[in-house]
């Protein structure tokens, strides 16, 4: 039940909100625009609709146009985005303290408003949100790889975590998650259409969200090969549902380290078509 409400005493029966339905499921009547109820089950739930309407005359989903923050004066501008990007640092040093819940609630929800193949939206994100709860992880973590070397079970080409295990026996020197007081994993159902780059685009949201609020986080590649090829059981422990394809994972926290200059990379490696 999609819930498709026209207001017919502000719709302007402009038909933008049927031309922009990807599903091409709204058919402009008498009355305005309306979606027959066999064909229902084709909307792909994006809420375009509601979206475009000019006049704020629709609603889908039970969503109201009013709870919806209007685009006009409210976007940061070019130059504002662009700092951002560009200023996004990885974050390789924490404080030791949790982050406010509703920061962190905030994060995800926002990262998770990023595109998905067909909409589906079932990017998972598992979030360990407690810095003794990420202590304990960092630990069995690091323990299971110690034993893994001890008895010689480590895959060849891995024998990078030799020297990261005796950092962090030595030196207490945490290179996997670089002592960061949280994690969040982006996971999502082997059957999605693309479930890997629905996954690495909420992250890749996550990042720049957390970069404009101060929060720093760091793409854990190293995890991902604990988890994908060395310590596979360590998915289980998240409670990484079976049927699931990990897409990345990403630490974050509050930086003890502040960036104050963006940086220049080279010009990005271009290849026109003629
Ligand atoms: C897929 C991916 C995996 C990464 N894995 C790690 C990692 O395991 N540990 C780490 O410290 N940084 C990791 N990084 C961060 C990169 O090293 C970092 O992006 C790069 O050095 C550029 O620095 P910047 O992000 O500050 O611009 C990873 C980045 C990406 C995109």
């Amino acid at each position: 039940m999609l819930n498709f409400k026209v207001d017919t005493s502000t719709c302007i029966n402009c038909g933008l909100c049927a031309s922009d339905c990807p599903a091409k499921i709204i058919m402009m009547g008498d009355n305005g625009p309306a979606i027959a109820t066999a064909d229902e089950g084709r909307c792909y739930r994006c809420q375009h609709c509601l979206a475009i309407c000019p006049k704020g005359a629709v609603s889908i989903l039970g969503v109201l146009p009013s709870a919806c923050a209007p685009l006009e004066g409210n976007l940061p501008s070019a130059d504002q985005v662009e700092i951002l990007i560009r200023g996004r640092r990885t974050v390789r040093r924490y404080q030791d303290e949790n982050l406010d819940p509703a920061l962190i609630a905030r994060l995800l929800n926002v990262a998770w408003q990023g595109a998905s193949a067909r909409n589906e939206r079932k990017v998972l994100l598992t979030v360990i949100d407690d810095r003794k709860v990420m202590e304990a992880f960092r630990a069995e973590t690091l323990g299971a790889l110690a034993r893994m070397i001890r008895d010689n079970k480590l895959p060849p080409g891995r024998e990078r975590f030799i020297d990261i295990v005796a950092a962090w026996e030595n030196k207490k020197i945490d290179i996997i998650f670089r002592g960061a007081p949280h994690l969040v994993v982006a996971s999502a159902p082997k059957t999605c259409a693309t479930p890997e780059a629905d996954c690495l685009i909420a992250l890749t949201t996550f990042e720049l969200f957390a970069s404009s609020l101060g929060v720093g986080t760091v793409w854990s590649g190293m995890l991902q090969w604990v988890m994908l090829e060395i310590w596979p059981a360590l998915r289980g422990k998240l409670g990484i549902p079976e049927d699931h394809v990990i897409g990345f994972s990403m630490v974050f926290g509050k930086p003890a380290v502040k960036y104050t200059r963006t940086v220049r990379h080279e010009p990005a490696w271009i290849a026109r078509v003629h």
